[in-house]
């Protein structure tokens, strides 16, 4: 097995993205030059007579008034992020669902006709799901993001190819420019869920995609201790977002979430690379096991789409899924028992590796008519000593040896 290795070291991280992280730039004067940024921590703005508050009402989008509006700790995280993914303009919400639902809601009305690519995050499909019963849109999926298959779906009423790469369990990774560019030929807006490889490691606006969202909640945050989203694009598609889904939705990030953000993407550099090398040293570790079979994660992708990695990707994540041979609830449940460093969880992208699988036991048949093997495994590797986590793994090899081949 053939394992590709790409960003390794902090060196690699471009200068820019390591000074849009960090608080380099930060005004440190307006705040006494404390290094560390105040939560305005306010619902709202005075304005210093009545005069000043019709002119801002005027400039609403630009202006301290209310924070549901704009607040300059949340603007601070805004502008860092739009850097990352260098586009011209970020808005935070109070979930990474808060930022796709805001997305589907601004850019989609009835009968208008939407293109998941490959395998997108569960609730966002749900959302779609929800959004054709009650407001009439009609959908597709293109599970394998081939662009014939996606071309074929495409209908005078298609207003949105939405995507996700790598993606969700499958680790599958479609060709962006390519859809971006087809997106565009069709006069139909491109949006894509970039969780997994965060801007440090994929930038799809620069490969022609109109809107990138992120669960901040992830990597972006880094510590497990916040809930958070993010959409950026263009100054005008943002206007429609802003307008209609900021605005009049709501769901937008708090002063104090925005500063942990801030604080976790000062380390973001650093942490990244760390992912990428731990993930890798499992990897190695689970490839030699002979109870593995299946391990999903793009150092192991085909030749052909190990090119189109090399086009759009800088560096991996640390979150994938392998399956244990012949595996079962039963084992399911006493490997992951067995762990003592991976912590049984459902998030990712924070410093604690997790553990988790599909498989509860009650949804067998479920998981089987989704063709999903009910040895399911899914780790989010942290950021621990690698030996750590392969010995945890050992013990838990050990823990089920036999019960792979169907011994319970
Ligand atoms: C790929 C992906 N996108 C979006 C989300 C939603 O993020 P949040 O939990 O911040 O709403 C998740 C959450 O797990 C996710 O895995």
């Amino acid at each position: 097995m053939e394992i590709s290795k790409m960003l390794l070291s902090n060196d690699d991280v471009a200068a820019d993205d390591n000074l849009a992280c960090s608080g380099l730039d930060e005004p440190h004067e307006l705040y006494f030059g404390a290094v560390s940024p105040p939560v305005i921590q306010t619902s709202l703005f005075v304005q210093k007579n009545y005069q000043a508050y019709c002119d801002d009402m005027l400039h609403e989008a630009e202006r301290f008034i209310y924070s549901r509006g704009l607040n300059p700790t949340v603007q601070m995280v805004e502008q860092k992020l739009a850097k990352l993914e260098r586009g011209e303009a970020c808005r935070c919400f109070a979930s990474g669902m808060g930022a796709i639902s805001a997305v589907l809601m601004a850019n989609l009305n009835a009968r208008d006709h939407i293109i998941l690519v490959n395998n997108v995050y569960g609730p966002a499909m749900a959302l779609v799901r929800q959004m054709a019963e009650k407001f009439g849109i009609t959908y597709d999926v293109v599970l394998d993001g081939n662009l014939d298959s996606i071309a074929r779906k495409i209908t005078p009423d298609t207003r949105m190819i939405y995507a996700e790469s790598p993606g969700t369990m499958t680790m599958n990774v479609v060709d962006l420019a390519a859809i971006a560019r087809l997106a565009r030929a069709h006069n139909i807006t491109s949006a894509i869920d970039n969780t997994w490889a965060t801007p440090l490691f994929q930038k799809p606006l620069t490969l022609g995609f109109d809107i990138v969202i992120h669960s901040c909640t992830k990597y972006l945050g880094g510590h497990s201790d916040l809930i958070a989203g993010a959409v950026i694009t263009s100054q005008q598609r943002m206007a429609a977002i802003r307008d209609f889904s900021h605005q009049l939705l709501g769901a937008v990030l708090s002063p104090f979430a925005a500063w942990l953000l801030l604080r976790g993407l000062r380390t973001l550099p650093v942490r990244m690379p760390r992912h990428q090398e731990n993930a890798l040293r499992v990897i190695e570790y689970l490839a030699t096991r002979p109870e593995v079979e299946n391990i999903r994660h793009p150092c192991l992708a085909t030749p052909e789409q190990q090119a189109i990695i090399r086009q759009q990707m800088s560096g991996f994540s640390g979150l994938f899924s392998f399956e244990i041979r012949g595996g079962h609830f039963a084992t399911v449940k006493r490997f992951i028992d067995a762990c003592r460093i991976f912590k049984v969880g459902c998030s990712w992208g924070g410093y604690e590796s997790l553990i988790i699988s599909p498989n509860r036991g009650y949804n067998e048949a479920g998981l089987a008519a989704d063709h999903i093997a009910p040895g399911l495994i899914r780790l989010s590797v942290g950021q621990e000593s690698p030996a750590l986590l392969t010995d945890d793994q050992d013990t838990a090899f050990a823990a089920i040896a036999g019960m792979h081949k169907g011994e319970a």
